[in-house]
């Protein structure tokens, strides 16, 4: 629709970020980016399902957030499992929103690495990474994006990474997944993009998470990452939530198959 001016009011920044009245479903989110996210898109006004695997991590996730005054609940499934997917989304659904769960946001957000060199590398650790990493992200929206298409509405932002386009030694499972999912990105943009449910990519860069607790404790790579970042330092989980926040908001209803890098600069430099 063209701009107009009874449109004005819709267009303020308050109610154009505003998720007030729609439902986001976050996987991975027991910890790290995932529960920053469901804080993050919980403050912005969304009602925020919380998904892990770990029922003890995801249950203290929901009781933190609760605390702090957050309308979230959790729903345990394993994101590499289409049954447990089916029986998660089933228990979400209610009333006209019985399809998908009734989800209008879905971050594709559950991750693993299992690092090795290459040419050591077992098929178990490469199944294990392409299947969290990337076909969970098929399999869950697969499940969610039927109520989406039915409401003529939905926003899908799958957790992408540096990886999708740079990589490094010990991670080809890791950068094969995350590149994947990059082109699911758009491959979902394309598909569902005439239906008014819009697919975006957020690529951190390095994140102080518990995943990369492995690399800041280790000096040499905390230097490295600092070297190498223009802004000369690791990022936070919470500087992606206004990416976050943007792509799930009618703000970005035309923005639709885009990877938002929020890396400090790292990306852009040699
Ligand atoms: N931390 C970073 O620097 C960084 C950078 C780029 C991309 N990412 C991506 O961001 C996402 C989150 O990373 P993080 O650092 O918060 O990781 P994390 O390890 O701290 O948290 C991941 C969460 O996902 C859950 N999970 C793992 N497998 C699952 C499964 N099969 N089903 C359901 N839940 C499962 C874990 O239980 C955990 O709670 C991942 O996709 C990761 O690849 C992270």
């Amino acid at each position: 629709m063209p701009f107009s001016e009874g449109a004005f009011e819709s267009t303020m920044p308050a109610a154009l970020f505003s998720l007030r009245g729609r439902r986001a479903l976050i996987t991975g989110a027991g910890q790290g980016i995932g529960l920053m996210l469901a804080r993050g898109l919980g403050m912005a006004g969304a009602e925020v399902v919380l998904n892990d695997k770990e029922p003890a991590r995801l249950d203290q996730a929901v009781a933190m957030l609760r605390r702090e005054g957050l309308a979230v609940e959790g729903c345990v499934f394993d994101v590499t499992d289409e049954k447990t997917i089916a029986i998660g989304l089933a228990s979400l659904g209610r009333g006209e929103f019985e399809v998908g769960g009734g989800i209008d946001i879905l971050i594709n957000n559950a991750g693993i690495h299992q690092r090795a060199p290459l040419e050591l590398m077992s098929t178990a650790a490469w199944q294990a990474v392409l299947d969290v990493n990337l076909t969970s992200a098929f399999l869950v929206t697969r499940g969610v994006v039927a109520g989406m298409l039915q409401r003529g509405s939905g926003k899908i932002i799958n957790i992408c990474s540096l990886n999708s386009e740079i990589s490094r030694p010990t991670i080809a499972n890791y950068a094969a997944a995350k590149g994947g999912l990059k082109m699911l990105t758009r491959a979902m943009a394309v598909e569902w993009g005439g239906r008014n449910v819009q697919t975006n990519g957020i690529a951190p860069g390095y994140m102080r998470t518990e995943m990369t607790d492995v690399l800041t404790v280790d000096p040499v790579w905390e230097r490295l990452i600092c070297a190498r970042t223009p802004a000369g330092r690791w990022g936070e989980p919470r500087e992606l939530i206004g990416a976050a926040v943007f792509l799930a908001s009618r703000g970005a209803d035309f923005v639709n198959g885009q990877i938002i890098t929020v890396d400090g600069g790292l990306l852009a430099a040699l």
